[in-house]
């Protein structure tokens, strides 16, 4: 009889965000009145930017012309769009990343889970806590961790607790990690890393030839100029840091698709014979068996980012949620509840008020607001006691939204 992948069966209850679905689902159908606003899936709202919508309309005419039909393109991207992002997005901040280090996806959760493909089985892994869960739960499904405890910790893997304390930046940790994954502006807390705190963590990844997995799928959301945008900054990081990036939340592209995930040809890591492999060998070869590239409309699309006109609309995208999530904050911020993040990050991180634990609020905020945001704990166990909420949805949502909160929940109104 066919057997199952034993690691599936460790994971605790369902993805974060289906489970967020299922509760919201239950409440609708008993409740098909309320008019239920969601501040919960960090998911876009407002329309593609012009520019990308003409590159497409002209691509899919493209592709109806046997002149210009394009049939299966690169795995690793075509070379236009690899080398736009290369200069655009690393050359001209300095960072010495070339356009053939630069593999074009579907999606940086997809890469951030694709990657421990190419890594062997007995790295020691950290996470921060609390964390993405994607990166948690794909370690789990490859078998790099034990079972879960009560907290829903994986036995095996190193947490390193963020919380208002350390300005949700992690300490470097004492002990020896392999792999070290960062997400910064962060989600869920919406913080940002200074240009020390990077360095801090490729001097210690080269000290201990470690791995750092930088995850900037929100860095167009940083509006502070002495903030970094790519780990490739710091100097040194090309030798221990592969970036993962995404169209998805700057120009909108959750649901057309399209990312890309930054191997230094300079990286390595071991083999068990001691030799030093080419990380970048290695993922090359893995996207060229199992994927067959973004689609050539969708690239196009994601290439006229880079157009003045592009560069113009996704700013005024992110200006929009940027709006937003200082709405969010400063209602709440007067509502007498604590709030961090939402200044260069499109969530905000809030201290659940009354004491309550994460899913408590979840359901209070929906049965008495029909207002959907994230529980805290659902991003691991330090995340208890806070929840996330997300300032993508029309201006018109969030105003309404913090209208039904803070009249619910401002100091003194309290039930
Ligand atoms: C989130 O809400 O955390 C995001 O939707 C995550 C993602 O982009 O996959």
């Amino acid at each position: 009889m066919a057997t199952v992948n034993e690691n599936y069966l460790k994971l605790k209850a369902g993805y974060l965000f289906p489970e967020i679905a299922r509760r919201v689902n239950a409440f609708a159908a008993a409740n098909p009145k309320a008019p239920i606003i969601k501040l919960g899936i960090g998911d876009v709202t407002e329309p593609l930017p012009e520019a990308c919508r003409r590159a497409m309309i002209q691509a899919v005419e493209e592709m109806g012309d046997r002149n210009t039909f394009k049939g299966y393109g690169p795995e690793q991207g075509y070379g236009w769009l690899r080398e736009k992002i290369a200069h655009h997005d690393f050359q001209a901040r300095g960072c010495d990343i070339e356009p053939d280090e630069i593999f074009i996806s579907d999606g940086s959760k997809c890469d951030t889970g694709n990657i421990l493909d190419i890594f062997g089985k007995n790295n020691k892994i950290a996470v921060t806590d609390p964390v993405y869960p994607v990166y948690v739960d794909t370690n789990v499904m490859a078998g790099h961790t034990g079972e879960a405890n009560d907290q829903g910790e994986y036995g095996g893997l190193v947490y390193l607790p963020i919380s208002a304390d350390n300005h949700f930046t992690a300490q470097i940790p004492s002990e020896a990690v392999d792999l070290i994954y960062l997400c910064f502006p962060n989600n869920p807390t919406g913080a940002t890393a200074t240009k020390e705190h990077l360095a801090a963590w490729v001097n210690y990844a080269r000290s201990h030839n470690a791995i750092i997995f930088f995850d900037a799928a929100y860095e167009a959301f940083i509006t502070d100029a002495s903030l970094p945008h790519s780990i490739y900054e710091i100097e040194g990081a090309r030798d221990c840091a592969i970036e993962f990036r995404s169209f998805s939340k700057n120009a909108g592209f959750t649901g057309t698709r399209c990312a890309f995930t930054v191997v230094p040809k300079t990286l390595t890591a071991q083999a068990s014979d001691g030799s030093k492999v080419e990380l970048w060998k290695l993922w090359n070869r893995r996207q060229s068996t199992k994927f067959n590239g973004v689609s050539y409309i969708v690239q196009r699309g994601a290439e006229a980012v880079y157009s003045d006109a592009g560069q113009e609309q996704i700013k005024a995208l992110v200006s929009f949620y940027l709006e937003n999530a200082r709405i969010i904050r400063e209602q709440l911020t007067a509502a007498g509840i604590q709030v961090y993040g939402g200044v260069n990050a499109p969530y905000v991180w809030v201290k659940t008020p009354d004491n309550l634990s994460s899913w408590d609020f979840f359901d209070k905020l929906l049965q008495t607001c029909h207002v959907v945001g994230t529980p805290g704990s659902g991003f691991g166990a330090a995340g208890e006691g806070y929840f996330r909420i997300s300032a993508f949805n029309s201006r018109a949502n969030v105003e309404e939204a913090m209208k039904r909160i803070t009249g619910q929940f401002t100091v003194g109104n309290r039930e």
